[in-house]
């Protein structure tokens, strides 16, 4: 495994403003050399903070968001309203303008460059996450950006939480994930973890075929799965281990790096 670049801050606050920068850095380079930019973004705890940083002036005027595609690494098999929603969080903090908004409100992404997994019409139509899933497998062929020769889209930026039990995306340890053949999957509710719903998941192999992957992971909670990245490459077992590459910068407070090998 080659490496990825590890960024340890001081706190919470300091990573979600390195993580924007990160970000707007990428999409950059990407409408540069492509016209467009493809960003994955994710759900949990980590994106809300990061949102807030894009929406400010000095960091939203630098990308051009009307060349930007928004897609997810999974979403929870909710309503796009549902306080569970990882599309609600975007929507809210990074997408909405709200009156009195300093620098402009909400990034202006167009509507049809801003791509929510189905939940919302599985749910009306009473289907399930595997229907959302081939749905949202049919958006990408449409909509997503280039393949590489394995089929795989080639996103311009995966971000990524973890979670405490060392999963990235909607993929636990010992997920059947990676036995599936398709892009995106349905995952059942996990019985571990919260929150306790089912998912879909894009399949963690995305990560190998993007251009950058952006781990960012903050607080205690996660330290002892991120020393546990580094004690072997067994990525069913621990799959932020598939994280671990050439292409990724892992952002982390100090608590979260508490455990990381050292020199
Ligand atoms: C989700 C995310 C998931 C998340 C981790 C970390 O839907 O929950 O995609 O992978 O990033 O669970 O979440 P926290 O940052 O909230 O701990």
């Amino acid at each position: 495994m080659t490496e990825p670049t590890i960024v340890t801050l001081a706190d919470a606050e300091a990573c979600s403003l390195a993580a924007a920068e990160r970000i707007v850095e990428a999409l950059e380079v990407a409408i540069d050399d492509r016209g467009e930019a493809h960003w994955v973004t994710t759900g949990g705890s980590a994106p809300g903070p990061i949102y807030v940083h894009l929406r400010e002036p000095g960091l939203r005027d630098e990308v051009d968001w009307r060349r930007v595609h928004l897609w997810w690494t999974d979403e929870r098999f909710v309503p796009p309203d549902h306080a569970l929603s990882n599309a609600k969080i975007a929507d809210e903090l990074l997408l909405t303008h709200r009156a009195g908004d300093p620098g402009g409100g909400g990034l202006p992404i167009p509507i049809d460059n801003v791509h929510p997994i189905a939940t919302s019409m599985a749910i009306a139509e009473g289907h399930g996450p595997d229907w959302a899933a081939a749905r949202y497998v049919e958006a990408l062929q449409a909509d997503g950006p280039d393949t590489n020769d394995d089929g795989w889209p080639v996103f311009d930026l995966i971000l990524l939480g973890l979670g405490p039990d060392g999963h990235i995306l909607s993929v636990f340890p010992g997920s059947a994930v990676w036995d599936a053949d398709a892009l995106v999957v349905p995952v059942p509710a996990p019985t571990h973890v919260e929150p306790h719903v089912e998912r879909v998941t894009m399949h963690p192999r995305v990560l190998a075929a993007a251009r950058r992957v952006l781990v960012i992971t903050t607080g205690g909670s996660k330290a002892a799965s991120l020393g546990r990245a580094w004690t072997g490459d067994d990525v069913r077992e621990l799959p932020v281990r598939a994280a671990r590459l050439g292409t990724a910068t892992w952002i982390l407070d100090e608590a979260a790096a508490a455990d990381l090998p050292r020199g």
